[in-house]
């Protein structure tokens, strides 16, 4: 039998990542949300793209949680979704009962599964999941480390005009205006970028990167980004499923580490077929690491404001 996904919410995100993942022919995919029939619609006009694209895994819809059942990972994107001039934790209490919901029903339905979170604020949410679900801490995770670093990759490519694939970066610290994308750790073909592009003009990348889901936001005007994310997000699930154990940042529980105490916090990670199998600690200048430790501090505030 093939491993199935469950994707929660079939908004953009959500439709975006069962056609990344379709694509991938890696699994089936189970499609859910809680508007009534909209789901099954996207499943059943996925499914007729497949002899085209040359894929024949199944992709069904549903509006019953219950279908979860079974699934290796459980893709969380159901929440709402920016609008202009709110931040990611604006969204925080209205998206804490949606993904509590989900990581209730997934104890019960599917209690063996990964959770992947998508939903914003994203490592609050992770760690909302996390709680609710009691699951070990090894199996929820969040995207947005890739999502920020393959931002930071983009702009590295544009302004050296070269391939992006062959530009590698880090980017750790919360989904949010406060990450910590790390000069010293990207690089172009395997030479430091900080060889390449000046400290100025690097600052500038950066600093675009940190607002890059809110560029996007300001552009879209009804909402925020979804293909990135998506391509992001199905990385992961790919990494899990062929147990890859690609190195990643992305949203982890960290209990030590860079002197970051029980939070979820964007780090680089070893992701395999058992989840977060390990936790990598850079060395990182004085800056770098103050900037990841205040990133993790002004998360650990807001997971006070639901109770934590
Ligand atoms: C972004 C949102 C989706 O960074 O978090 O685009």
């Amino acid at each position: 039998m093939r491993k199935k996904v469950t994707i929660v919410g079939a908004g953009h995100v959500g439709e975006s990542c069962a056609m990344y993942l379709a694509q991938t022919n890696l699994c089936d995919i189970t499609l859910i949300d809680i508007i009534e029939d909209m789901p099954q619609g996207k499943s059943l006009d996925l499914c007729q793209a497949g002899p085209i694209v040359g894929y024949d895994c199944k992709v069904e819809g549903s509006n019953n949680f219950a279908d979860m059942e079974g699934s290796e990972i459980i893709v969380h994107t159901a929440g709402l979704p920016r609008k202009p001039g709110m931040s990611r934790e604006d969204l925080l209490n209205k998206n804490a009962n949606i993904i509590g919901g989900m990581a209730e029903n997934a104890k019960k339905y599917a209690p063996n599964a990964m959770i992947l979170m998508v939903a914003n604020p994203l490592d609050i949410m992770t760690y909302h999941a996390w709680k609710v679900s009691g699951f070990p801490t090894n199996r929820v995770f969040g995207q947005a480390g890739i999502l920020d670093s393959t931002r930071f990759r983009t702009f590295v490519a544009w302004e050296l005009g070269v391939s992006m694939n062959d530009v590698q970066a880090m980017v750790l610290g919360g989904h949010g205006d406060t990450m910590v994308p790390l000069p010293s750790y990207t690089t172009v073909g395997g030479i430091p970028i900080t060889e390449l592009i000046s400290a100025e003009k690097i600052a500038e990348l950066a600093q675009r990167t940190r607002v890059g889901g809110g560029e996007i936001v300001k552009l879209l005007k009804t909402g925020s980004a979804y293909y990135a994310p998506a391509a992001a997000t199905i990385q992961m699930v790919d990494s899990v499923l062929n147990d890859r154990k690609r190195v990643l940042p992305l949203s982890a529980f960290v209990d030590g580490p860079y002197g970051i105490k029980g939070q979820y916090i964007g780090v680089p990670v070893v992701l395999g077929g058992g989840g977060v199998e390990k936790i990598l600690e850079l060395k990182l200048n004085d800056d770098d690491l103050a900037a990841l430790q205040a990133s993790a501090g002004k998360y650990k505030g807001v997971l006070a404001e639901i109770g934590y």
